[in-house]
Order: structure tokens, then sequence, then C-alpha cells
């Protein structure tokens, strides 16, 4: 297929799993929300690629992941040295998602860019994967609608993360705040108001795939302790969606407590994430929990009070931590155009 137009751009933001990582991947249900901080590909075809090769280039380093680096990164195709690893990793995510569309991947430059903390759990490898089908259609004039972004973005995510459940590249194609079962269309939440969240990111990436991968070793030798803890997820994550549509935050606060509990049971929490959620408890957190893969990675932190406060004693704690209001209002691309939430939060604790 020709390529029909000379650049393309395409965004999506990152997501927090409120409730229910890894028992998703064993069909139970979880909440997810996007984010307000977007991954944003731009996609330059042949016809300026001279130009594009006259920009400044900045490679990931030595020993550097691509997720980790100094974005934006710009990859070139054809590359003229030998890429690293990871832009090797970039560039077959590209000929992925290219080959899905049918499209010539050859003569496609590509640039990311991004205010997503990167591999932490935050949804960037679906995030940038969305992104960059949403640009290859924009340069191929490709007109997708977001169910066929949404599967095309699986398949590239599966170059990251092996068997994904799906829930990242929902999130990050639809946004909003959704409830997510394997095999089931998703459901939009309702909330009652914007959820005042800190999130804070420990010193390790976190390892979805291989916590997945270990996750179904113990599984697969006790299953039936394994399955009880997952229907205790399920439980929670169904519990906390008429907690979210009142606007219960006490209530939603000791939910993600009890997820929490769960999920180091599961043997996917660090030490370093457990002493990252008692901080955020004793420091008048709601509730607190890891988000995402675990293995390392970032921590959500329910705070309607005192978040500055909460941020200071990560900082000095020697953690990096930012404040967002999770709105149930986020929508796929335009997550960043956000109305005035209809009630405040200060008003709705339970
Ligand atoms: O670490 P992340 O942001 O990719 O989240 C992974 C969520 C899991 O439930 C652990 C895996 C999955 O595919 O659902």
């Amino acid at each position: 297929m020709p390529i029909a137009s000379t650049t393309g751009h395409g965004s999506a933001p990152g997501k927090v799993i409120l409730l229910g990582e890894h028992a998703v991947v064993y069909g139970r249900t979880a909440v997810a929300v996007a984010l307000d901080r977007h991954v944003r590909v731009n996609i330059v075809s042949a016809v300026s690629c001279d130009e594009a090769k006259t920009a400044p280039r900045r490679d990931c380093g030595e020993g550097s992941t691509w997720e980790s680096a100094p974005f934006p990164v710009t990859l070139f195709a054809p590359i003229e040295s030998e890429p690293s690893p990871e832009l090797q990793r970039l560039r077959k995510a590209l000929a992925c998602a290219a080959g899905y569309l049918r499209l010539d991947p050859s003569p496609l430059a590509l640039s990311v860019d991004t205010d997503l903390p990167m591999a932490v759990g935050l949804g960037s490898s679906a995030a940038l994967s969305v992104a960059l089908v949403r640009a290859l259609a924009a340069v191929a004039a490709f007109e997708l609608d977001d169910t066929s972004v949404c599967n095309a973005a699986l398949e590239v995510e599966k170059l990251f993360h092996g068997y994904p459940s799906g829930i990242d590249n929902t999130v990050a194609t639809f946004g909003g705040m959704l409830a997510f079962k394997r095999g089931q269309p998703h459901r939009q939440l309702n909330a009652a108001c914007a959820l005042p969240l800190v999130v804070a990111v420990g010193r390790l990436p976190r390892q979805t795939q291989a916590g997945v991968l270990n996750l179904r070793g113990r599984w697969q030798r006790e299953p039936d302790r394994y399955e009880g803890w997952f229907d205790e997820i399920d439980w929670l994550a169904g519990t906390a969606e008429g907690a979210i549509a009142n606007g219960h935050l006490g209530k939603l606060g000791g939910l993600m407590n009890s997820n929490h509990r769960l999920l180091q049971q599961l043997g996917v929490s660090t030490p370093e994430l457990d002493s990252m959620v008692d901080l955020a408890r004793a420091h008048g957190a709601l509730g607190a929990k890891l988000t995402g893969g675990g293995g390392g990675g970032a921590v959500i932190c329910l705070c309607p009070d005192s978040r500055d406060e909460l941020i200071r004693a990560f900082a000095a704690a020697g953690w990096n931590a930012f404040t967002t209001d999770l709105h149930p209002a986020l929508r796929g691309e335009h997550a960043g155009n956000l109305p005035a939430p209809s009630r405040d939060y200060r008003d709705l604790r339970a």
C-alpha cells in the first residue's frame, strides 16, 4: 500500500490500574483510568526523509532501554549503523504495526516523545503502541475506528509483554475510566468526582513480563489457592465500581489497601513498593497500592488531603512523585482537554 501523506501524528495516554492487575490475566475484572500524560509519535514518510535526517538525532545511550531514554528519541529507517537492542525493538514495533495495516515500513522515519514516566507500570508500551498505530493510519490516510486501533495495538503490545490481557491498550485507545474483563466488551464507568491521586515512582523498573510468567508458575503449582485470591481481587474491583460511582473515597481507599495485600500474597510486590505504600498511608493516604505489573515500578495513593506533604515525604525518602486527578472524562487522544469536574472530591469523602 503506497503512503498517502508525508507526516502522521498519533498520541495516546498512559494509565493506572486502580484495582485488578494480574487477576485480569485470569479473566477477572480490573478497573483502570487514563492519565493526563501521553506518548506522542510522529512519522515522516520517504518524501521528506532527507529533511528528517537533518534534524538533531538523539539515540538511546549504551545500556539504557528505549523506555528509560531521554525523549524525544528519533529512529530513522533505514538505520545507517547497528542499532541498540532497544531501538531494534522500537523498529520491530513499527514493522509490526505497519504490517498489521499492510503498509511498507521501510521509507518511514519515527520520533517519539512523552511526559509519561516509562517502564514503571503506567502503560507506556501500550500508549506507544496505540500512538504508533494512529500515526501510521494518519500517514496512510486510513480512517481507523477505535476498535481497529485497539486490536492493532494489542499485536504490538505482544512484542513488549508476551501475553497481555488487553487492558492497557484498551485504556490507551478509549481513555476514560473503565472496567475490563478479558473476552468481554469493556465498560466505561461514571465517577462521582475526579480521583485525587499521588503517583510515586520506585527506583526499579516494573517487571511485567517476568512477573506474569512467574505468577503463572505459582498458579500452576497451587491453582486453588491462587484462584481464591483472584476471586477476592475480582470482588474488590466490582465493589470499587460502586464506590467510584458514589464518590466514596474512604471505601475505595480501603479496597485499594486490600488489593495491595493480595498482590503481596501473589508475590508481585517488593520491599521497596511496600515501603512506599506504608509511607503513603502514614501521610494520610486513604489507600495505596502498587499499580501495573509490579516487581518494581510505581505505587498509587488515594489522597484527598495533604498531597503536597505526601510528595515532600516521598522526595525526602528519595522517590519521585507527582499528583494527578484521575478524571472519568479523560478520553483517548483528547485526554488533555478536560471539562471541569461536575463535583469536587472534597465533598464526597465517605
Ligand atoms: O505493567 P503494565 O503497565 O504493563 O501493566 C500490566 C498489567 C498486568 O495485569 C500485570 C498484565 C496484563 O496484561 O494485564
